[in-house]
């Protein structure tokens, strides 16, 4: 039922639970790429899993490896209530992650070791301080190889991609200073001193990019 990848059903929020049309919109685009980019690898984490909705499109779709989804707590009961919606044997109840409360290494947080790193519409929301504290994290946490997979709209060359990222960040930073587009090359540089690097960039449906990072 899942091996065909152009199955892009629509998945039904359960009944007063939160949904996002963005991760319907984006979630076929993305699985694309993962199913390249992920083939080699077998245990996934997922930060800022969000409602969920990626991680039950994904993880059944990617069966060979694991899917342990987190966030911050409060996003627990939306994201344990798609999983009961959308079940997987690979798919994992949420870990608390939370980077501004004392984050510990996330061997430790987790008890598991991890080849890869996934996180959608993060790092836009999130301060500059910490997506530093995400890569360490990161950086720290994968085996050499393993790969960072970020999503999500970016600057190129110090200039929005588009007019609707403009109006994007400018509304973001109307809500929090502290949020905002993030520039692609400071992403680089911040990467490359926790040993990950750019290895694959790809351009995206709606001005987004997905960028592949390599631990080395
Ligand atoms: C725009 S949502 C993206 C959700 C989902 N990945 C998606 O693409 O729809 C941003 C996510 O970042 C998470 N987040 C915000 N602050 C965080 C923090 N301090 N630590 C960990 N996650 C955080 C939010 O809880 C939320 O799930």
């Amino acid at each position: 039922m899942f091996n065909d990848n152009s199955d892009n059903s629509q998945s039904i929020a359960p009944a007063g639970i939160p949904f996002s049309q963005a991760c319907e919109n984006n979630k076929q685009p993305i699985l694309d790429v993962l199913q390249k980019e992920l083939r080699e690898s077998t245990h996934v984490l997922e930060v800022g899993s969000g409602t969920g909705q990626h991680s039950v499109y994904f993880a059944p779709r990617l069966t060979y490896l694991t899917w342990q989804t987190s966030d911050v707590l409060a996003h627990h009961s939306t994201i344990n209530a798609w999983h009961t919606a959308y079940p997987a044997p690979s798919l994992y109840a949420p870990l608390a992650f939370d980077l501004e409360v004392d984050p510990l290494p996330i061997s430790l947080a987790s008890n598991q070791l991890y080849d890869a790193v996934f996180t959608a519409n993060t790092l836009h929301i999130i301060s500059w301080l910490l997506v530093e504290q995400l890569f360490e994290l990161v950086g720290d946490a994968l085996a050499i190889n393993g790969k960072l997979i970020v999503y999500g709209p970016f600057n190129e060359n110090r200039h929005y991609t588009s007019a609707r990222n403009q109006q994007f960040d400018i509304s973001l930073r109307q809500r929090d200073p502290k949020s905002g587009i993030r520039h692609l090359e400071d992403i680089i540089v911040l990467a490359e001193t926790h040993h990950l690097k750019l290895s694959n960039k790809y351009e995206m449906p709606a001005n987004n990019q997905l960028l592949v990072f390599q631990k080395y």
